[in-house]
C-alpha cells in the first residue's frame, strides 16, 4: 500500500470499514436507515462504487474486495467525498456472504469484471461458480437483481449457464441473454483495459425469482 492508502486505513476504517464478526451485519444499525442495499463484489480501485454511491444517495452500498490497496484508495475517496452511504469490507466475498449477510437482505449484487482466469486448468478459480450463485440466491431478496459484467466471452456464457442452472433467477436479457450496460453502471478500470486490448463487453442481468 502507498503511504496515503495506509493513512486512509488508520483514519477512516473505524468510520467506513466493516469487519465480518461472529454475527450477521445489521444494515439498519450500520447505515441508520432502511434504504435498499447494493453489494459490489470485487470493487478493485473502488472508483465505480464511489460514483454509484454519489449518484444514488437513497441506496446503501457495501463493497467487498480482498485487495487492500484498492480498499485504502476507496476509504480515502469516501472520506474526501463525504459519502455516508458506503461501507468497505476487506475480506473474501464468499465467506462474507456465507457468514455475515442475512438471508434475502440484498437488493442488488454487482460483480464487475471478475478475474477471468482464461486458462482451462484455472477455470476452477473463477468466482462465478455454482456455490457462489447458490449463496447469492439465498442472500438476494425476491425480485432483487444480480448484475455481472465481463470482457471475456467464454466466461460470460459460463455465467449464464451457471445462473440458469441454479433455477433461482430469471434472465432479463431477452434472447441473447445479455443486456446493454445499464446507465447506473459506470465504466470500470478493467473494462477500459479490456477495451484497449480489443475485448468485447458482456453485461448479464438476472432477477431473483419470488420465494
Ligand atoms: C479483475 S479485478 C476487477 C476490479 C473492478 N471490478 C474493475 O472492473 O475494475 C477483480 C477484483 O476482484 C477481487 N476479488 C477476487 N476474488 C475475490 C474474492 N473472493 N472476494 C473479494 N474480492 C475478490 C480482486 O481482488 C480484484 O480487485
Amino acid at each position: 500500500m502507498t503511504k496515503a492508502q495506509k493513512e486512509a486505513f488508520e483514519c477512516h476504517w473505524e468510520t467506513y470499514g466493516l469487519d465480518a464478526g461472529a454475527c450477521s451485519l445489521n444494515f439498519c444499525h450500520i447505515f441508520g436507515n432502511q434504504f435498499p442495499v447494493w453489494l459490489e463484489v470485487g470493487f478493485g480501485n473502488g472508483d465505480v462504487l464511489i460514483e454509484m454511491a454519489a449518484a444514488n444517495p437513497d441506496t446503501n452500498f457495501i463493497g467487498i474486495d480482498v485487495y487492500k490497496p484498492g480498499a485504502g484508495r476507496l476509504l480515502k475517496n469516501i472520506a474526501a467525498r463525504g459519502l455516508s452511504n458506503v461501507r468497505v469490507m476487506c475480506d473474501d466475498a464468499v465467506t462474507v456472504l456465507q457468514c455475515a449477510i442475512e438471508p434475502e437482505s440484498l437488493d442488488r449484487v454487482l460483480v464487475f469484471f471478475p478475474d477471468p482466469w482464461p486458462k482451462k486448468k484455472h477455470h476452477k478459480r473463477r468466482l462465478v461458480s455454482a456455490d457462489f450463485v447458490h449463496v447469492l440466491s439465498e442472500r438476494i431478496a425476491p425480485d432483487g437483481v444480480l448484475h455481472l459484467a465481463t470482457d471475456w466471452e467464454e466466461y460470460a456464457y459460463q455465467m449464464i449457464e451457471v445462473i440458469d442452472s441454479s433455477g433461482r433467477f430469471v434472465n432479463d436479457g431477452g434472447t441473447s441473454g445479455f443486456v446493454d450496460r445499464p446507465v447506473y453502471r459506470p465504466e470500470t478500470h478493467f473494462e477500459r483495459r479490456g477495451a484497449r486490448l480489443g475485448h468485447g463487453i458482456w453485461d448479464v442481468l438476472y432477477k431473483r425469482k419470488p420465494a
